[in-house]
């Protein structure tokens, strides 16, 4: 089992790794009790997958447990669904001894983990990631939230879960277009932070496609450990955690103006092939090496091109209302190097013009 620390002083937490780890989770809730009850969030896809074993480790582990559901996807991301699962906790009876688990992907987490900041003013929650993304990405940092019809995620706050239990197991059960979307986050990892890491990426793609256990537990131990140092300089998103968003402008505005048909992942990996050729025309990075990260995104299976199909001035317009945009005025993380980034603002429309080909 590999151990991390996310060190957030009274808010720290460990992250636990560990392939086959769903089913010892009673155990090590019996070793670091958080709660007296647990109630696991899951989608309805999840809760038929995995609901049962992590049921049954609790209760092997003598903890009441129950589980609540919602329908799998996007869509269920909003205050509806938020709504819906706090009165089901009312009906439970639960109350703030208890401690919700967040078993599933991204939206799953979001969820949970907003319902488990504002459900009773605050109770505890733990996350239990399912998916590759959120194992190596959403599931530390404590953003949590819903999306409304004006935007994606724009209700929610940050909220530090008390524990991340990673079973790299799950992930055999991962649908191939799953793991694309969380392989461009582990390829963003090596660029904004670590060369060593990029280059072990390069070394080991084979093996990580095979989802080779020691690799993939060594991959995400760590993303997880990039991830932790980020949020721990910069738990709010102030400065240094806008990094981690390398990529997402862009984007996110080639996923908005799919119609969100191209998945996260791919959109994330077209975006920082663009932002790649915006830091070649400022000559801040060397074409031969964007040419490597474009590389290692196309071993992976990715997308590096944006469709021609894609409206480019639609694409304009959702840059410019991003949320992280300022005044009209959109920020790009821009790599200087393999494991190092720029962030600014700096980039004129000719530029952007030009990386959206
Ligand atoms: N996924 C980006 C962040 O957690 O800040």
């Amino acid at each position: 089992m590999k151990q991390l620390q996310v060190g957030l002083e009274e808010r720290a937490y460990p992250i636990l790794i560990k392939e086959g780890l769903l089913s010892e989770i009673g155990q090590e809730l019996k070793l670091r009790p958080i709660a007296k009850r647990y109630i696991i969030i899951a989608d309805d896809n999840v809760a038929e997958l995995f609901g049962g074993h992590v049921v049954e480790s609790l209760r092997n582990a003598d903890i009441p447990v129950d589980l609540l559901t919602f329908p799998h996807g996007e869509a269920s991301k909003n205050m509806a669904t938020v709504e819906k699962l706090a009165r089901s906790l009312a009906q439970l009876g639960v109350d703030r001894q208890d401690a919700l688990i967040a078993l599933g992907g991204g939206v799953t987490g979001d969820i949970t983990g907003f319902l488990a900041a504002i459900y009773m003013r605050g109770i505890s929650f733990v996350q239990v990631p399912t998916s590759l993304l959120a194992q190596v990405d959403s599931s530390v940092g404590g953003k949590t939230g819903v999306d409304i019809p004006e935007g994606k995620n724009l209700v929610g706050c940050f909220y530090q879960p008390k524990c991340v239990f990673i079973d790299t197991a799950v992930l055999k059960d991962l649908p191939r277009e799953e793991l694309l979307n969380g392989l461009a986050e582990v390829v963003k990892y090596g660029v904004i932070y670590d060369s060593d890491f990029f280059h072990f990426l390069v070394a080991n793609q084979k093996s990580i496609l095979d989802l080779e256990p020691t690799v993939v537990e060594a991959v995400v131990a760590h993303c997880c450990t990039i991830k932790a140092r980020v949020v721990e300089a910069d738990e709010r998103e102030a400065d240094l955690r806008r990094i981690l968003n390398y990529g997402h402008t862009l984007g996110h505005a080639v996923e908005a103006a799919s119609n969100f048909t191209i998945a996260h992942g791919k959109a994330i990996s077209i975006g920082m092939a663009a932002v790649n050729t915006i830091s070649v025309k400022k000559s801040l990075l060397g074409a031969d090496k964007a040419q490597r990260i474009k590389d290692v995104l196309q071993g992976f299976g990715l997308p590096t091109d944006i469709p021609m199909d894609l409206d480019r001035g639609q694409m304009k317009e959702f840059l410019k209302t991003d949320k992280k945009s300022v005044n009209g005025k959109p920020f790009f993380v821009l790599p200087i190097q393999i494991g190092k980034v720029i962030i600014t603002d700096d980039v004129d429309d000719v530029m952007i013009e030009e990386a959206f080909g």
